[in-house]
């Protein structure tokens, strides 16, 4: 089995999630049921802060972890007891980290459509640094700083869009002018604005420390070849930021690449990128003093799977739908929200059968898109059985909602 790795093993024909019976978890726990493994999720953390081992003596590697992706309390606190920075999106995440123990000066606040009252609320923890979206953003930033927060120092960075996004699906592109459905792209300041934005914070009394770009969620093989260029675009723009006379202290580049969502996935060569990003830097003779990534799937979705009940397969007009004991937006949104997600789906309770069939796994919502996997090949699944959707780490909990009026379901840590 190709996801198979030391979270997820198979023992007797039967899933083992870190050691444990998938069977015996339930039995104590019930379902629908998230699982997430402390180990796998240190394991992932260790392996992209491992890939910054050659940073030229000096440059420190900061991985920030984009807590969208999964905000439980005990997540954020084995991260942050292991060193990592924190990329926060709202005041909410904000309070959550600090909550876990990240101290204001590991966590970078990235905000769009930013209001006062997220600036009121962001701007009173001392030492944080706020990442600007929009050039029309720094007059807010003044108003409110100068009202609430008179004399205070604030870090600031700039988002900018360097034309260039990659992601699994338009919906999850963030830079460029439009995604290729013809959405426009509302993230970060474009790149001749990049300059303005600097000198507009400066002059307003905020500190400039660093420069960030985002492309995208869910980058593959295949984008490699962009995304280096993004990476180009950025150094030689903070190179020329440089020579305007702007010393920064850090570029981070953000974007989202793996886990391996299905089997003949092309795995994007994160170890290539981030040497691409080192030797970049190296040769630009950059002063800035750290590089930073702010990965969310690739720490924490591998590291999770979400358990289902069958409650009974029904045939109508020629197909087989194993109906499930939960919904999608509550458990797990992606494919419905995206047509291209794709979670691979088990058979936890038989792996293998000597006659497998197209099934379609439907969730308990009265909604079309409910299904959490399109005609896949599985076991027959029988009533009872247990089904394990793949990849739950991540945009699982932290997308569900009460769609319905069900409830979220419960999450534990082994
Ligand atoms: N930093 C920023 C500023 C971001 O906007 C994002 C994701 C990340 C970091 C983390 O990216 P990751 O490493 O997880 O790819 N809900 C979607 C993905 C949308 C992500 C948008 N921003 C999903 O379920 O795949």
């Amino acid at each position: 089995m190709w996801w198979t790795n030391d979270f997820l093993q198979v023992e007797d024909n039967e899933l083992l999630i870190a050691g444990r019976r998938a069977a015996a978890i339930v039995e104590r726990h019930g379902t629908p049921l998230y699982v997430y493994g402390r180990a796998r999720i240190l394991h992932n953390y260790d392996a992209i802060r491992g890939l910054f081992a050659e940073a030229a003596p000096g440059l420190e590697a900061r991985v920030s972890f984009a807590a969208k992706a999964n905000s439980h309390p005990r997540i954020l606190r084995l991260l942050e007891r292991r060193g990592a920075w924190l990329d926060a999106v709202s005041p909410g995440e904000v309070r959550a980290a600090l909550s876990a123990g990240f101290p204001a000066a590991r966590i970078l606040y990235t905000g769009t459509s930013v209001s006062e009252e997220d600036l009121r609320a962001v701007f009173g923890h001392v030492g944080i640094t706020v990442n600007i979206d929009a050039l029309e953003q720094v007059d807010l930033m003044k108003e409110v700083r100068d009202r609430w927060f008179p004399r205070r120092r604030i870090r600031v960075s700039v988002r900018w869009n360097p034309g260039v996004g990659r992601g699994f699906t338009p919906r999850a592109v963030t830079a460029g002018a439009r995604s290729a459905d013809g959405t426009p792209i509302k993230f970060g300041v474009e790149d001749a604005k990049v300059g303005r934005a600097f000198k507009r914070a400066v002059r307003f009394g905020f500190v400039p420390v660093g420069l960030h770009q985002h492309l995208g969620s869910g980058w593959v093989g295949e984008d490699f070849p962009a995304v280096k260029e993004a990476v180009r675009r950025m150094v030689a723009k903070a190179a020329a930021l440089e020579r305007g006379g702007l010393r920064l202290e850090f570029l981070d580049f953000g974007g989202g690449f793996g886990p391996r969502f299905y089997r003949t996935q092309g795995l994007f060569p994160a170890d290539e990128y981030v040497r691409y990003i080192l030797r970049t830097v190296d040769k630009a003779r950059l002063s800035i003093r750290a590089v930073a990534v702010e990965p969310g799937k690739a720490l924490v979705a591998d590291a999770g799977v979400l358990l289902l009940r069958v409650v009974y397969v029904k045939e109508t007009y020629g197909n087989r739908i194993a109906c499930v004991n939960a919904g999608t937006f509550n458990t797990l949104p992606r494919p419905a929200v995206y047509v291209q997600a794709h979670h691979e789906i088990v058979n936890a309770s038989r792996l293998r059968a000597p006659k497998e069939t197209r099934v379609t796994v439907a969730g308990h919502l009265c909604e079309t898109g409910d299904v959490f996997g399109k005609e896949r090949l599985l076991p027959l699944p029988r009533r009872g059985d247990i089904l394990a959707v793949l990849n739950a780490g991540g945009y699982s909990r932290s997308m569900a909602s009460h769609y319905n009026s069900r409830p979220i379901p419960k999450e534990i840590i082994v």
